[in-house]
């Protein structure tokens, strides 16, 4: 039957013609579908005569086998067709350039601070802190610094405004990390009261610190190391062999003079400034002031509730700002605190 094959034809078109999958069905209810073409053709048979139904049939049959095979084939096609635009749109350019991680690393002062630690806690110091927002006590008083010193002004010291906005005088930015000697202190007295002698005391103490300052070498905010040793016989000499080795250890070298200059601070007596001088590179035989120290004042013992009759030591205020420039060659102390990657990066 020349209609068959032509319907045939057809249905084969017509599926080729979609690559959707819901618009293929639907056309192929129009030929195999409750009153698609040979569905219908199907149901004609009834009234043909026995010898015609056989031929027809079998022709009606070869037709409906020949588009459900068509069928077939396009819906694998279109299932192909499907998967292989899916490939291709989560396929990965191998050749692209790579998104890697930005690595991050500590900045120059941190690594001076942590170097620090290490040094000072393998000769038994502990580690020690305090708050940065800080009692009038604690940073002045307790220090024996009297009313009347300049460091307690205005121009020198970071104040605090009370709730009525008003100046509170009795809390400050710590000018210097000296404050958690007088922490530390009164609570070592508190936790061995009911000892007759207490252990000794030995804490380095990093921090922040705070004063009206700003210029190449001063900035409003820098760091300190505070230390401190007392016991019942610390000596000048412990102070001078701690700090002469622990510059050998920081610097790497033998080759540098460590000076003691007589100096003045209200909460040690005698004080001294400590210059290091290198005896090679860029510096040679410049002396740079690093540190403040001396041996710890009785007046300050007393306001911690410690018997300066019993007990004695010193202590040190040094500069890891200034330890890192000279370690690294660097000249002005803004650089480490502008936050500028390009001068960061160096030291990852
Ligand atoms: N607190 C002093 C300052 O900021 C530094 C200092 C000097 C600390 C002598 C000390 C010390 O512990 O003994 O200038």
């Amino acid at each position: 039957m020349q209609n068959l094959d032509q319907i045939a034809l057809e249905a084969a078109a017509a599926f080729a013609a979609t690559d959707d999958p819901d618009t293929l069905e639907q056309i192929k209810s129009r030929y195999l579908g409750k009153s698609g073409q040979i569905t219908e053709l199907l149901k004609g048979m009834a009234k043909l005569a026995p010898e015609e139904k056989k031929q027809a049939g079998a022709a009606i049959n070869r037709a409906k086998v020949s588009i459900e095979n068509a069928l077939a084939d396009r819906r694998d096609a279109i299932r192909r067709l499907a998967l292989e635009a899916r490939l291709a749109e989560e396929s990965l350019d191998v050749t692209l350039p790579g998104r890697s991680e930005m690595r991050g690393g500590l900045h120059p002062v941190t690594r001076t601070l942590e170097r620090i630690e290490a040094l000072f806690r393998s000769i038994g110091f502990e580690v020690a802190d305090g708050p940065e927002i800080e009692a009038d006590f604690q940073n002045f008083t307790a220090l024996n610094t009297p009313e009347d010193h300049p460091a307690r002004s205005m121009h020198d010291t970071f104040y605090l405004l009370d709730e009525q906005g008003k100046v509170a005088e009795d809390i400050l930015l710590r000018t210097h990390t000296s404050p958690i000697q007088v922490r530390y202190m009164q609570a070592h007295v508190a936790k061995y009261a009911h000892l007759e002698t207490m252990p000794e005391i030995r804490i380095i103490a990093p921090g922040r610190v705070y004063r009206v300052d700003s210029d190449a070498t001063h900035s409003p905010m820098f760091h300190q190391v505070e230390g401190l040793w007392i016991g019942e016989k610390v000596s000048f000499a412990d102070l001078k062999g701690v700090v002469a080795d622990f510059l050998r250890r920081f610097f790497e070298s033998d080759d540098l003079q460590v000076r003691f200059r007589p100096s003045f601070f209200p909460f040690t007596e005698p004080s001294a400034e400590i210059d290091v001088a290198f005896m090679s590179g860029t510096l040679k035989g410049r002396w740079l002031e690093i540190a403040g120290c001396g041996m710890v004042h009785p007046n300050v013992l007393q306001h911690v509730g410690i018997d300066p009759e019993m007990y004695v030591g010193f202590a040190f205020g040094m500069g890891p700002d200034r330890l890192t420039m000279l370690r690294y060659g660097v000249n002005d102390l803004r650089l480490f605190f502008d936050g500028d990657l390009r001068f960061l990066r160096q030291f990852v």
